[in-house]
């Protein structure tokens, strides 16, 4: 199999795996991590089949999909094994997913340059207009208010436990993770665009105040 066919399968395991998920790991986004994914490999020279199979498969392995983060990985090494012979490669991927699963990769740096592109793509897709998007599609899955504010932006995550309807506004979401994202970029192009994002965040959260505090 060539790499454009192993991509195009890939994308069809992808898709099946996904296509129903609700909590922000839809196929989309898995197909927008891979797409920026692959812009940034071009600028930093990574490897665009590394990349691209690690973007497409990055969520299939999560833990919220699966009955355990072990299973998940035998997922995707299983589907590995079925489509490609260079282990090398296989381990490379593996390697990289299992690396982001942590918390959004939060804990450990990335040990290679293609991991280190995927990442930035994975948190790109969080920023911007998309990621603006998610955040309020994410929350009011969970029930929660965009804004109060009667409570002051507080950059510290919420604890488990405290995340109920009052406390974890969709709005407070920029201050816990979004607005801290573009100082965590591995690569220089990745960091271009997250502070492109960053700054259109930055204006839609002060626009929101203005139109929230009667538009004057
Ligand atoms: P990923 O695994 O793609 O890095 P997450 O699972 O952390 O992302 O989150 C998926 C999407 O939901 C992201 O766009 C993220 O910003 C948003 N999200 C996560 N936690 C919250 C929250 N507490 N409030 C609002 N949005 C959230
Ligand atoms: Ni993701």
């Amino acid at each position: 199999m060539n790499t454009s066919h192993i991509i195009s399968r890939t994308e069809d395991f992808v898709q099946e795996q996904l296509g129903q998920d609700t909590t922000g790991h839809d196929w989309w986004h898995s197909d927008r991590v891979r797409n920026t994914a692959c812009a940034i490999a071009a600028q930093e020279q990574a490897d665009p089949f590394i990349c691209a199979m690690a973007a497409l498969l990055h969520d299939v392995a999560d833990e919220k999909l699966n009955p355990s983060k072990e299973a998940g990985m035998g997922k995707v090494r299983n589907w590995l094994l079925s489509c490609l012979e260079d282990h090398s490669q296989i381990d490379h991927i593996l390697e990289i997913i299992d690396t982001m699963s942590y918390s959004g990769g939060g804990g450990q740096p990335m040990k290679t340059l293609e991991g280190q592109v995927v990442q930035d793509a994975d948190r790109l897709d969080a920023l911007g207009a998309v990621g603006i998007a998610r955040t309020f599609v994410f929350s009011g899955a969970k029930g929660r208010p965009m804004h109060d504010p009667g409570l002051p932006p507080r950059e510290e995550s919420l604890k488990a436990e405290y995340r109920d309807y009052s406390k974890g506004t969709a709005v407070n979401h920029f201050y816990e993770k979004l607005l801290k994202l573009k100082d965590l970029m591995n690569t220089s192009y990745g960091r271009k665009l997250a502070e492109e994002r960053h700054g259109f965040m930055l204006h839609f959260l002060e626009e929101f105040y203005k139109e929230w505090n009667a538009g004057s």
